[in-house]
């Protein structure tokens, strides 16, 4: 086995996968306008590779993905599927407008999963490989990326042969997924060596790790690849994905960046647009980051022991090994007040990367000033919140258009809601013990939907009395969960709204011609 690193001062591609593993979090469903939201900022920050999503699996997965491929320009545009030709022809058909498409496509070489789960023979799985590898560099040539599924719990020579076949018919990129969070960093770095050795095509092709936190190791076994030669590293923000989620990018970044005395492999990543490509998936998709998260938690620069902020007071590095404003943190000053005009405010969002004309500036501009009478100083923060608030809205079935609270310590809490749906309005009542349940009550009679409360969040967007407030709730219906968010300066009103978007996805999910697939994996 060869002790020399491979791939010294090779810069790292950081393939991101936020939509679609990410979206396989419980709970996550994004709009095709939040899909493409997320996807414009992942370019800011550099990534190399988007993979948007899984086409096969639902009609609105294939729109989603077929938007971003014609939209999206500055990075590969990937889409997964199954070695299977329906789900590759499906895929091709959702990238090819692509500036650069990329296909994706997987099969399990555990004996795991091939007994349990696919049903197939080891000379199967070769068999599948060749010809269906060969299939996706019929229609994508140069852009072929393999996965081995489980591949830390698979014989290595078998997994090696796999390997060495999906290279031989013509896959570009090979990935070793850890798909069950299952590898320690030693024996992921032993895996890797022994596999550049038994696949010796490895040495010409772009050798990927995807690897899963179920025990808290994806960043370690991420780096421990990368130490030992990787190319690409699939990553998620704020480490979304399935279960416990994929290594979380501004860990992996921010790891390779400050320890480059150590990896030597350069990120070529924007990382001052780390905190907000973070904030803005987590205000889209509802998952709030925990305060003390590496890189992007509220506390990760916080310093609260005296002896800390003492030394820090002195000199920054004696706490400190990163610098906030490294990852883009530090700058939510002040922006606007009341008086600022529709033009500053156009202006400030573009700052921000966020660019609108026309009606959505208009409506943009109507909700600022709305903000901007109840709160004196509107900032950075509070512009992020109020445009994600815009893209959430876009492809709404149901809209509330107003509602009545009545609650008090010694009445019942009485709730009224109006709601349009294709300009029609929809009204509902409900008495109930708690002003939030009689609100929600009073929503599902307006929309016909009843949904069961499973979770309920308030938090709020800065500090201060005056500060806008952000809600989620996740509800159950016919057995399956569904987010939903929305802020406002008004607590009641984020309140409804959350609970009519979580409705609103019930809605969209029912009828979209052709209900989604359980996920497949
Ligand atoms: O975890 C996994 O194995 C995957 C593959 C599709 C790469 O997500
Ligand atoms: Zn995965």
């Amino acid at each position: 086995m060869s002790a020399a690193r491979r791939n010294l001062g090779k810069p790292v591609v950081f393939f991101d996968t936020t939509l679609r593993d990410g979206e396989q979090s419980p709970g996550i469903s994004l709009n095709m306008a939040e899909k493409l939201e997320i996807a414009h900022q992942l370019v800011r920050l550099g990534v190399d590779v988007i993979e948007a999503g899984f086409p096969a699996t639902s009609p609105g997965d294939f729109e989603a993905v077929q938007a971003i491929a014609r939209e999206v320009k500055g990075a590969v545009i990937c889409g997964l599927a199954r070695c299977v030709e329906s789900d590759i022809h499906t895929c091709w058909e959702a990238i090819k407008d692509a500036e650069r498409p990329r296909i994706h496509t997987f099969i399990s070489t555990s004996d795991i999963h091939l007994q349990h789960q696919i049903k197939k023979s080891r000379p199967e799985v070769i068999a599948i490989t060749t010809e269906l590898v060969g299939l996706c560099v019929s229609l994508c040539p140069g852009e072929v990326e393999f996965s081995a599924m489980d591949a830390t719990r698979s014989d290595v020579d078998f997994l090696a042969e796999v390997l060495q076949t999906a290279i031989e018919a013509g896959a570009t990129t090979i990935n070793i997924p850890d798909t069950v969070g299952y590898t320690l960093p030693s024996e992921f770095s032993a895996l890797i060596d022994t596999l550049y050795e038994k696949a010796p095509g490895l040495a010409g092709v772009v050798v990927s790790v995807h690897c899963h936190n179920d025990l808290g190791l994806a960043v370690a076994n991420s780096l421990a690849a990368v130490e030992r030669g990787a190319t690409q590293v699939e990553v998620a923000v704020n480490g979304l994905g399935e279960r416990a989620g994929n290594a979380a990018i501004e860990e992996v970044a921010m790891a390779l960046v400050t320890r480059q005395d150590i990896m030597q492999r350069p990120v070529n990543l924007n990382t001052t647009e780390i905190a907000r490509t973070s904030r803005m998936v987590s205000n889209l998709t509802g998952y709030q980051v925990q305060p003390n998260k590496a890189v992007v938690g509220k506390n990760a620069f916080a310093h609260e022991s005296g002896i800390h902020q003492d030394g820090v007071l002195k000199e920054r590095t004696t706490y400190e090994i990163m610098r906030a404003r490294d990852i883009g943190l530090g700058e939510s000053d002040i922006v606007l007040g009341k008086h600022s005009g529709r033009h500053a405010l156009r202006a400030h969002l573009a700052e921000l990367g966020i660019h609108l004309t026309g009606a959505e500036l208009d409506e943009a501009f109507r909700r600022f000033k709305e903000v901007a009478d109840k709160k004196k100083q509107v900032t950075a923060l509070d512009l992020e919140a109020l445009a994600t608030e815009e893209i959430r809205e876009r492809e709404d079935i149901y809209s509330l258009t107003r509602f009545y609270v009545s609650a008090g310590s010694e009445i019942i809490p009485t709730s009224q809601v109006e709601v349009f749906r294709g300009g029609q309005p929809r009204r509902g009542k409900a008495f109930s013990g708690g002003s939030v349940e009689s609100i929600f009550r009073a929503i599902d009679n307006a929309v016909g939907i009843t949904g069961k409360l499973l979770d309920y969040r308030v938090r709020s967007v800065t500090s201060g009395k005056d500060s806008l407030g952000e809600v989620r709730v996740v509800v159950e219906v016919d057995g399956k969960t569904y987010a939903g968010q929305a802020v406002s300066i008004d607590v009641m009103e984020a309140s409804a709204k959350a609970y009519i978007r979580a409705l609103n996805n019930v809605a969209q999910q029912r009828e979209a011609s052709g209900a989604r697939p359980d996920r497949v994996f």
